[in-house]
């Protein structure tokens, strides 16, 4: 019989890309989502790609009798992959509390309703933010974890420390963080991908958006950087790659192969990009000319960072497959088909 994996937030951009992948490996999924940042048509697009349609059930996890109900009707739940969270950084500076309260409690159901349940494991959404700007490059999760730039940063950092000090008080419960580098692209059959609400604040929507003709021009913030190009360095990783890391981690926690109850992974290439590189990339690979004009710095921005993904190679045995290339194709690839659908 099929396992069953809670995905919170799987209508979502990592999320949804996710669900395909723990459908192509064989697992059962129920999704639990809100839509407040994500559109109800994405289910049938999941459905689209495997020929399977996910459960899907619209609750906040932040509703605790809700996630009770949920756990309660699909009660052969093994494991949760909980994606469901707030993440503009900017907005997190403006609404910190909303941030606290989303982001933390959230967690907080899932942890306390896994024992009830017998939910053995949970894959958590963590960030390279966590490691600020790390002295030593490419960064290993050996790394100190350094004061949070934003709100946002700041429940990463605290949800794993809720994470760490639940297991370690004895809760029948193990977890996995992965910590994200830059996640960009979208699944090559575009129908799923990353759709911003208004204004994007990442670079690649963007870029793409600039590309379509939606934004007149791209913004580089700050070429003033110690780095070769003077634009800021990143990590990007393919999402359907960063999807599959969480299939492995899930098969992990299910066949008991953990060495700690709680284990850390970077989840990155390995290889650093700038941001003036990723944009002659994207032109070279789609043979559109990007508009975009060199502004000051943006505030709480990273000057360098990328991974060290070694750990995930080699206890996970995950690797980045997809080149940058492919990536930026399958970006754009989206934001023509977002076009064709109408919807941006
Ligand atoms: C940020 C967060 C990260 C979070 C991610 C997703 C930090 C330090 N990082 O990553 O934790 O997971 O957002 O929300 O909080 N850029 C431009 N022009 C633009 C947009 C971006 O030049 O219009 C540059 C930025 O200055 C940066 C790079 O592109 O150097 C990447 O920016 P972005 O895509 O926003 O991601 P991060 O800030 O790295």
């Amino acid at each position: 019989m099929k396992e069953r994996i809670l995905v919170t937030g799987g209508t979502g951009y990592i999320g949804s890309h996710t669900v395909v992948e723990l459908q192509n490996a064989g697992y059962d999924v129920v999704i639990v989502d809100n839509l407040s940042n994500s559109r109800a048509d994405v289910v049938d697009n999941i459905e689209k790609i495997t020929g399977i349609r996910p459960a899907f059930e619209k609750v906040d996890c932040l509703d605790f009798a809700g996630m009770d109900t949920v756990f309660a009707k699909y009660d052969d739940i093994k494991a949760i992959i909980h994606f469901a969270a707030s993440k503009a950084v900017g907005e997190s500076v403006q609404k910190p509390l909303l941030y606290y309260r989303n982001n933390i409690g959230s967690l907080i159901n899932m942890l306390e309703l896994m024992p009830k349940y017998k939910v053995e494991g949970i894959v958590f959404s963590s960030s390279c933010t966590v490691y600020g700007q790390p002295d030593v490059l490419p960064v290993t999760e050996k790394a100190p974890i350094k004061k949070a730039e934003s709100p946002y940063g700041n429940t990463k950092q605290i949800n794993e420390e809720i994470i760490r000090d639940t297991v370690a008080s004895g809760a029948p419960v193990s977890a996995i963080l992965l910590r994200y580098f830059n996640p960009i692209g979208a699944h090559p059959s575009a129908l799923l991908g990353e759709l911003p609400n208004g204004v994007p604040q990442n670079l690649v929507p963007y870029i793409t958006q600039t590309a379509i003709g939606i934004r007149e021009k791209l913004s580089v913030f700050g070429d003033d950087y110690n780095t070769p190009d003077g634009s800021c360095i990143r990590d990007f990783i393919n999402v359907v790659d960063l999807a599959k890391a969480h299939v492995v981690a899930i098969r992990r926690i299910l066949e008991h192969k953990q060495k700690e109850k709680v284990e850390v992974f970077n989840i990155g290439t390995g290889r650093g990009l700038s941001v003036l590189e990723l944009i002659n990339a994207f032109e070279k690979a789609t043979g559109v000319k990007l508009n975009y004009q060199i502004v000051g710095r943006r505030i709480g921005d990273i000057e360098k960072v990328w991974a060290n993904p070694e750990l995930a190679n080699k206890e996970l045995g995950w690797k980045a497959e997809t080149s940058t290339e492919d990536t930026l194709l399958s970006a754009w690839n989206w934001q023509l088909k977002l076009r064709e659908r109408g919807i941006q």
